[in-house]
């Protein structure tokens, strides 16, 4: 049963709620341990019943693994550990049955050192492909062409010595940046857009935007102002002359104009949302970018009424008039929510995240308050934390697998699981919180239910109101319709709101107040949220 017709306006992303999957740890139904398309097929029961508009796959193509899939050796194919190309066609079906877009992530800034692209272009200085990675002549004294640091440890230069150049890398150095001052990679790596959109992808989410392409001098990058040893090696410069560089942006249109080709495609992307960058990648109206840049705003900001309320005016403020909001609440980078706000403050941050203006993106796992889990040493997948130990940068304790049921590996897996699936705390899985009414789970179904249902939800504008150093308030609008009133509570003792006026209780944080007529002043109980439909004359 389809639960709505497949939507074909333009921009359907607009109001969506886009669900991040790390492939490797949604389901394994081989038993190998890691998760699978297969996997992700079986379980779209969930998502179609949570409400989601959208998957987005991190990574399924052929990879050596070293960087979680972002390592690519193949972008036309499957991992043979996640399935078939058949598989991937089956999901892909499967999901618009169901009325649920699918998005992959596009890697073009760098290729696995095993792709046949890199394999031809360090095999001799004269091979055609030469040029299609980032090739340059020792410094002076042997040493790399110059001081600039990779993200993951060290220098970002790697010497091959049999052609006795260095070729550039961002990250690691098996992940060799490819040449984006070469047309033929431009070309290259449009066909792979082509390619996946003529399958029916629906679009993608573009890592590592900024930075495609590093100054052509090769200017050295400037020490941090303040960056003592308390901060990570690889973050003691100041990335001038790598990212956000003028040409990236080019770079970006130009991918922008491809995926054009298709309709109603989305491009989303990592992006630098800081003031003066987060324009240039929506680009201009006359050559836009990202449709979409992602904004972990919330994710970042400290968590008190003051912090919240600012992070969203400066970020709205940010966004240039032909853009549009977006808001992740979590992903395979980042910290878990329920881990940094603990469980109940987490179910705040959900109501604040879906009842914004703007695209949603969350992460598989937050909508049950997956925390943290601890890896220990002998088990670390990440190459973060092996190669920068001791900062806690590691991302494995962001990526441990779902939690279906309280079953042997937790309905994940037969076998041995990947990462650690941890101690599964009662009620810290899906089934469970299927049959508690008030859990986790209920409150973002409810969410996106709400999200939908209501108009004002739907309106492009937020009216902040004034809150307190405890609270975030702020009403949503849609002509003719009645407004909506969001107050939350982000401390742990009760607060006392005024409200503009009589309203009736939509939806509670807690699960246990709707239809509550309010007038006057109300008290929101620790971490509780609510959304409000206004009844004043006005609205
Ligand atoms: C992006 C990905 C991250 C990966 C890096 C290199 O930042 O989100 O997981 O390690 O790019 O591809």
């Amino acid at each position: 049963m389809t639960r709505f017709a497949f939507r074909n306006d333009a921009e359907w992303w607009r109001h969506a709620v886009v669900y991040q999957v790390f492939p490797a740890s949604f389901r394994d139904t081989d038993g190998d341990g890691m998760g699978d398309l297969q996997g992700i097929q079986s379980r779209l029961d969930h998502l179609e019943w949570l409400g989601v508009d959208a998957i987005w796959l991190s990574p399924i193509h052929p990879s050596p693994m070293l960087d979680g899939g972002y390592d690519i050796s193949d972008f036309l194919g499957v991992d043979s550990r996640f399935g078939s190309m058949e598989d991937f066609d089956g999901l892909l079906r499967a999901c618009h049955a169901r009325g649920i877009r699918l998005l992959l992530d596009f890697v073009p800034n760098h290729t696995s050192d095993q792709h046949p692209w890199f394999l031809e272009s360090r095999s001799s200085r004269k091979h055609a492909r030469r040029d299609w990675y980032v090739w340059r002549d020792p410094a002076a004294n042997g040493g790399p062409p110059n001081n600039w640091l990779g993200r993951f440890g060290g220098s970002a230069w790697e010497l091959d010595r049999p052609t006795g150049q260095y070729y550039y890398h961002a990250f690691l150095k098996e992940q060799p940046d490819l040449n984006w001052r070469n047309p033929e990679v431009l070309n290259a790596m449009s066909e792979v857009l082509r390619f996946w959109m003529r399958r029916g992808v629906d679009g993608f989410r573009v890592d590592a935007t900024g930075v495609l392409i590093e100054d052509d001098l090769l200017r050295d990058d400037p020490p941090k102002p303040g960056a003592d040893d308390a901060v990570p090696p690889p973050e003691r410069q100041t990335r001038v002359f790598t990212d956000s560089r003028p040409e990236a942006f080019e770079c970006l249109a130009r991918l922008r104009s491809v995926i054009d080709e298709f309709p109603h495609r989305l491009m989303a992307g990592e992006a630098d949302t800081s003031a003066g960058m987060l324009g240039r990648f929506y680009g201009e109206p006359s050559a836009p970018a990202l449709q979409l840049p992602l904004n972990f705003g919330l994710l970042d900001a400290q968590w008190d009424g003051r912090s919240v309320t600012a992070a969203i005016d400066t970020y709205l403020d940010r966004v240039p008039a032909h853009g549009w909001p977006s808001w992740a609440l979590g992903g395979h980078d980042k910290r878990r929510i329920a881990e940094r706000l603990g469980p109940t403050q987490a179910r705040a941050a959900a109501m604040l995240h879906l009842t914004l203006p703007g695209t949603c993106f969350f992460y598989a796992g937050d909508e049950i308050g997956i925390p943290q889990v601890p890896v220990p040493p002998e088990r670390i997948r990440d190459p973060f934390e092996k190669l920068v130990p001791g900062y806690g940068l590691g991302r494995d304790p962001e990526r441990t697998p779902m939690r279906w049921n309280d079953g042997p590996g937790a309905g994940f897996t037969t076998g041995e699981p990947w990462l650690p699936i941890g101690s599964c705390a009662p009620g810290l899985n899906v089934a469970a919180q299927r049959e508690d009414g008030r859990s986790m789970l209920q409150l973002y179904r409810r969410l996106i239910a709400l999200r939908k249902a209501e108009p004002a939800l739907h309106a492009p504008s937020i009216e902040p109101l004034r809150g307190t150093p405890e609270t975030v308030a702020f009403r949503r609008r849609h002509p003719g319709q009645p407004a909506a009133l969001v107050l939350l509570n982000l401390s742990e003792v009760p607060q006392t709101v005024d409200l503009p006026g009589p309203g009736r209780v939509l939806l509670s944080t807690h699960l246990d107040r709707e239809d509550d007529s309010l007038a006057g002043s109300t008290i929101l109980r620790p971490a509780e949220g609510l959304v409000i439909r206004e009844e004043s004359p006005e609205s």
